[in-house]
């Protein structure tokens, strides 16, 4: 397998993140996936990665107390709307695969709707990966798509949690990827994809580890 990738909230290192702009950033860079994070509101799935909303944009309060009209208003960096799903997938067009983290409650069912009925207008279901940190949500996601479970710290029972998501990836924080857990992820038939790379020597030690792929916000340091 190559070894991917993946525009972490698009090429979040040069645009601002989780918009149009960073995602079509990061196709130009030659990701062949782009990961974003999502969050339910007025059962539209809007792409942003905090619960709130200070950081990126120049609204106030809680993602999931904001209308979706509110949401929609704000600048987003460089005059970019907060995207919806939708519009990220269009956008992105087949042009890269798509990996969804759900962050916030209530993700699982409006994201596998919409993905399903991508699927039946021509899109396939291995063109996107659905992850989370929040495994019980992750669960709740329609078995069609493939499902990445998402570590940030260490913890003993790495593989009865996967097994339980019936996971496809092991998606890990650079911090606790090890050579031996990468071994034993391959064992267990997972990919691996360790998040966020951003420096040129992580990206070849870690390949060079038999990682599967990395998240970084610049596309461009990418070994080639
Ligand atoms: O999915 C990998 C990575 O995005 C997880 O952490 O906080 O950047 O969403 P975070
Ligand atoms: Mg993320």
């Amino acid at each position: 397998m190559t070894f991917l990738c993946i525009g972490h909230r698009g090429a979040s290192g040069h645009a601002p993140e989780n918009t149009l702009k960073a995602f079509e950033m990061a196709i130009e860079m030659q990701c062949t996936w782009i990961e974003l994070d999502v969050y339910a509101v007025e059962n539209e799935v809007i792409v942003i990665h905090d619960d709130k909303l200070e950081r990126t944009t120049d609204g106030h309060g809680d993602v999931m107390d904001a209308s979706l009209s509110y949401l929609r208003s704000l600048d987003a960096g460089d005059g970019e709307k907060i995207p919806t799903l939708i519009e990220v997938i269009e956008l992105v067009n087949h042009r890269a695969c798509i990996n969804v983290e759900l962050k916030g409650a209530g993700t699982a069912e409006p994201v596998s709707q919409l993905l399903i009925q991508l699927c039946q207008r021509g899109w396939q279901a291995e063109e996107f990966l659905i992850s989370s940190f929040d495994h019980p949500e992750l669960a709740k996601t329609d078995k069609i798509f493939r499902r990445g479970a998402l570590f940030a710290k260490k913890v003993d029972d790495y593989f009865a949690r996967t097994t339980r998501l019936g996971a496809y990836a092991l998606n890990l924080s650079m911090k606790i990827t090890t050579a031996e857990l990468v071994r034993q992820a391959h064992d267990q038939g997972l990919i691996v994809l360790v998040y966020t790379v951003n420096k040129h020597e992580d990206m070849q030690r870690l390949k060079a580890m038999g990682v599967d792929g990395i998240f970084t916000n610049f596309p461009d340091r990418f070994p080639r």
